[in-house]
């Protein structure tokens, strides 16, 4: 299948996720950078945007001309959005297109209505709140490039992250707000793994990872240095359960059964224990490692050299005492994620810890994109994320 995707603010993450999940289906086409995001071409199997943290926009290449594809819809009304991201696409090339559009299909004796154009592009939250996620089959948005259509088939659901960021029961500012959509990214970046594949995260904080894994349809195992923390993921895992009716229990005759199944089922889908990283023993099995390590103080400014050298001291000691335990306790070929700090330089760029040699010693391979750096940011953030791809040798 031909897809086009607008990837979100850090790209090459993106790309990276999408390679993962796509694995040998995976074919680039080409990429390039528009001002409304880099837009990527690619071949690949059936995709669900649901699934993919770092795809802003999702669509798949259409064989008829637009006009034949919407004569083809079934009767009713139309609700039609076009979006352009060839080179020279403005505002008005995109309008155009739509109008002339409506235009013969309103001669043809169909109702349309065209979703406005503020720019080339419409953006993620027009394209949501207009209906144009692909789940109507009679609300379109097209997505021109160049001589190419392609007909939208997935939005990100950004109010969706938001409702599962927000009111999430227990939340910790200190230990910092891992965005959901990093959290799938992290999973998604262990690679293919099989539905019901237990995820592990070391550092589980609050519980963000081992959510979005469970959303995922994995089961998720978590543990953590704090009493607290580990009350908090099990205060969490036990609230996206209930309010996710995809994880529940089929229903039943009885209530009472129907209640214990989803016990039952929500305990065999968790768990969350207390455990220093650096010399826990975790039960089996563990399919995969996704995580944010220990990102060290929480910073609002550029670090001075002191307090950046102390900084990737401590968070280098307890990440790199993590693998080392971790090692011995994970069968060849398992994937591990973590982000792990990186500090803002007043240059704009960021300092790494210099961690990478020594994974790879330990017994881990190393991903070629970790060697160069994938880094995830907010414009101006002081401590980022800098993710690290690894696989037992
Ligand atoms: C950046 S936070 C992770 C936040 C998490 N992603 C969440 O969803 O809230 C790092 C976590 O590592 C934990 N931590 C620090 N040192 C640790 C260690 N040696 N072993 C296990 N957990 C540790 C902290 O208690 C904290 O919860």
């Amino acid at each position: 299948m031909r897809y086009l995707a607008i990837l979100g603010r850090q790209p090459e993450i993106s790309l990276a996720e999408l390679e993962a999940v796509a694995g040998s289906s995976y074919r680039l086409v080409k990429m390039y950078h528009s001002k409304n995001g880099a837009v990527l071409v690619f071949d690949a199997k059936e995709l669900e945007i649901e699934r993919l943290g770092g795809t802003i926009k999702l669509a798949q290449k259409i064989d008829l001309a637009p006009l034949e594809y919407l004569r083809g819809l079934p009767d009713g009304k139309i609700t039609l959005g076009v979006s352009d991201c060839s080179r020279k696409a403005t505002r008005k090339t995109a309008a155009t297109e739509a109008l002339k559009l409506k235009k013969i299909l309103v001669r043809h004796g169909r109702s349309v209505r065209v979703v406005e154009n503020k720019e080339a592009m419409l953006t993620t939250a027009t394209s949501l709140h207009n209906g144009l996620s692909g789940k109507n089959e009679r609300k379109v948005e097209f997505i021109k490039l160049e001589e190419d259509w392609y007909r939208v088939v997935g939005v990100q659901d950004i109010d969706a992250y938001a409702r599962r960021d927000q009111v999430r029961p227990a939340r910790d500012a200190r230990v910092g707000m891992l965005p959901p959509k990093l959290a799938q990214i992290l999973i998604n970046l262990c690679g293919e793994l099989n539905d019901g594949a237990r995820i592990l995260d070391p550092f589980c904080g609050t519980g963000v990872v081992l959510q979005e894994a469970l959303l995922m349809g994995y089961r998720a195992y978590g543990t953590d240095i704090s009493e607290r923390m580990v009350e908090y993921s099990n205060r969490n895992l036990s609230w996206i359960t209930d309010s996710f009716s995809r994880l529940s229990a089929t229903s039943s005759d009885s209530p009472i059964d129907a209640q214990h199944q989803r016990e039952s089922l929500v305990q065999s889908r968790f768990q969350v224990s207390l455990g220093d990283a650096t010399t826990y023993q975790w039960e089996q099995p563990i399919d995969a490692v996704a995580c944010e390590g220990y990102l060290g103080k929480p910073m609002s400014q550029v670090p001075s050299m002191i307090t950046l050298k102390t900084e990737q001291q401590e968070c280098k000691a307890i990440i790199v005492g993590f693998l080392k335990n971790l090692v011995g306790q994970i069968k060849v070929g398992t994937p591990v994620v973590i982000a792990a700090p990186a500090w803002l330089r007043d240059n704009g760029s960021y300092s790494r810890l210099n961690i990478i040699d020594e994974i790879e010693n330990m017994g881990y391979n190393v991903s070629n994109k970790t060697r160069e750096g994938l880094i995830y940011a907010r414009v101006g953030q002081v401590v980022a994320r800098d993710i690290i791809i690894l696989r037992k040798k």
